[in-house]
């Protein structure tokens, strides 16, 4: 097993369950062309996310870290016709790309992009919450303070889930001194004593780099 087995199974999966669709292939070329370092989740996340918006009859979802709305779109199309996305995103330039690529999907009136620090602009969600998911996809290092955030912002059945948890198997490592390798082994920590939650964490192996995301159920 390498990681060109990993990347061929993507494909398989896609050709199994993805007809390719221009409002995403387009969102990637512009982020790639505008310079911006493309960590977007794969095809297959994005069918993951889409999967867990439908068991939890999405209506309201709210994502944390936009970048250039490619994972913004997967969870938009989920969505019914009176449905929701509020996504939140620092940097301003990405906020503008999604922008671009958002309304080019045709999904501006069901996205809400607020530009700001996640740990300034959760606090003011309150009016919109409860959530029916929440994607957490921001820096690493404040993974354990947006959750505990997001929980706030939940009900009992909110489906949590949070990108990039295993970091290439670095989690691993007690002595890490990488800040974001230190913050998602926080998260993973404090999860394992949240009684707010059930949670665990599915690896993620495919078109981009060995990974981890955790799933969690407000309980
Ligand atoms: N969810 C996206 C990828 C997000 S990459 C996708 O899969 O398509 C992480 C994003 O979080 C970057 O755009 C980065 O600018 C943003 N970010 C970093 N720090 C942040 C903060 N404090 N608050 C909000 N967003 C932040
Ligand atoms: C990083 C962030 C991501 O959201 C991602 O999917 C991959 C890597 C990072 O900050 O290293
Ligand atoms: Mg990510």
């Amino acid at each position: 097993m390498n990681e060109q087995v990993f990347e061929k199974v993507d494909d398989y999966i896609n050709g199994l369950f993805f007809d390719n669709d221009p409002a995403l292939t387009y969102a990637t070329e512009n982020i790639i062309k505008n310079g911006i370092e493309d960590a977007s989740i794969s095809p297959v996340q994005g069918q993951l996310l889409q999967v867990f918006a439908k068991a939890c009859n999405a209506r309201k979802i709210l994502e944390v870290g936009t970048l250039g709305g490619y994972s913004t779109i997967w969870l938009a199309k989920a969505l019914p016709d009176d449905g929701k996305v509020i996504t939140i995103e620092y940097d301003a330039f990405h906020a503008q790309v999604a922008k671009q690529n958002i309304d080019h999907a045709q999904l501006g009136k069901k996205v809400e992009i607020k530009v700001g620090k996640a740990l300034d602009i959760l606090p003011t969600l309150g009016t919109e919450a409860p959530f029916d998911l929440i994607f957490i996809d921001a820096d690493k290092p404040p993974y354990t303070e947006y959750f505990q955030l997001a929980l706030t912002l939940s009900r009992k059945g909110t489906i949590i889930i949070c990108d990039n948890v295993i970091r290439n198997g670095k989690v691993l490592d007690e002595q890490s001194t990488d800040e974001k390798v230190k913050g998602v082994q926080r998260l993973n920590t404090f999860l394992s004593t949240c009684k707010e939650v059930k949670a665990t964490i599915l690896q993620t192996v495919g078109s981009k780099e060995y990974d981890g995301m955790v799933i969690a159920i407000v309980q």
